[in-house]
């Protein structure tokens, strides 16, 4: 195996018309690389781990929602030695009521399945919120030494990358990120008006081991907002800049005073009204309109 890997050909095991399947020759070759004995896979769509596994002799719990098992409310059932993951990409695909008959999985197994399927996510956020839930309850029922494949992928929305490799937490030690390229895909057919448009054709494996004990090493993506004029870091003409451009037009001194005055960037400098008509006086960055009134150039 190596870091980038691709399969042109999904192999026999699974069913093929399960959207989003995925090819059962990545499972073998992480079986093979990895030495597994054992493999569960808690979100088997299609059956595809299922398949290999069986053909493979190696023996694992293999559930999904559209068999009764939810995720979000039910306990992980054993203590398995890896677990493959190949979870939805938000709403890429939605699998209840789609993939399979919904009403009839709650019938039989007494569950509300829309409810808690993660490819019916209202937005980003909860999805996020509830593929961490599912990828800590999955890590922490591996035995020690145990490892976890994380089969995810990137979403373009409106001109925005959703990325599931950087917002998913990432517990334990990462042993690889494996590039898988992506074949047969429904978006192959397209073409893109927008020409800056690059179309995604891979997804990733994310390798993740167990080590023993209750710590567990955990890394996770925090998203906050940088305020430039509270940063000390930033230069006076890119932070002026940016009050004007925000503003989107000539300014007088004073409003620059007033909107950089309470901020940490001026309160470190004793001379910060200087340091403001000394920057404004560069030509190149910026123009006088008037006496005391300035804008970007
Ligand atoms: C990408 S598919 C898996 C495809 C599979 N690897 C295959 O080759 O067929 C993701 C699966 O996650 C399941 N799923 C979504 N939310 C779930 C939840 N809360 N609990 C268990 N399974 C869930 C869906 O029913 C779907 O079958």
């Amino acid at each position: 195996m190596q870091s980038v890997v691709s399969y042109p050909d999904r192999g026999p095991w699974g069913n093929n018309r399960y959207r989003g399947n995925c090819s059962g020759y990545l499972i073998k070759d992480l079986i093979e690389q990895f030495h597994i004995k054992n493999m569960s896979d808690y979100m088997v769509g299609g059956g595809t781990t299922e398949d290999v596994c069986r053909d493979m002799r190696i023996p694992g719990t293999f559930l999904d929602l559209n068999r009764g098992f939810d995720m979000m409310n039910m306990d992980i059932p054993d203590r398995p030695e890896s677990i493959f993951w190949h979870s939805p990409y938000d709403r890429a695909v939605v699998y209840s009521g789609n993939m399979y008959d919904a009403d009839e999985v709650d019938r039989k197994y007494g569950i509300d399945c829309r409810a808690n399927d993660l490819s019916r996510c209202r937005d980003w956020d909860e999805f996020v919120k509830k593929m961490n839930y599912c990828m800590l309850k999955q890590f922490t029922a591996l035995q020690p030494g145990g490892y976890m494949f994380s089969l995810v992928g990137d979403i373009k929305k409106n001109g925005q990358l959703y990325s599931m490799i950087s917002d998913i937490v990432k517990p334990g030690k990462t042993i690889n990120i494996l590039i898988k390229l992506q074949h047969h895909c429904t978006s192959d057919s397209f073409t893109y008006s927008n020409n800056n448009f690059i179309p995604i054709v891979h997804e990733y494996v994310l390798i993740s081991k167990k080590e023993k004990g209750f710590i567990i090493p955990i890394s996770m993506t925090v998203r906050r907002t940088m305020d430039m004029r509270d940063s000390l870091n930033t230069t006076w003409r890119d932070t002026v800049h940016a009050v004007l451009e925000q503003y989107g037009r000539s300014m007088t001194l004073n409003e620059i005073y007033e909107e950089l005055g309470p901020h940490k960037k001026a309160k470190a400098n004793p001379h910060w009204k200087e340091k403001i008509r000394q920057t404004l006086r560069d030509g190149r960055y910026f123009k006088r309109v008037s006496e005391g009134t300035y804008q970007a150039a």
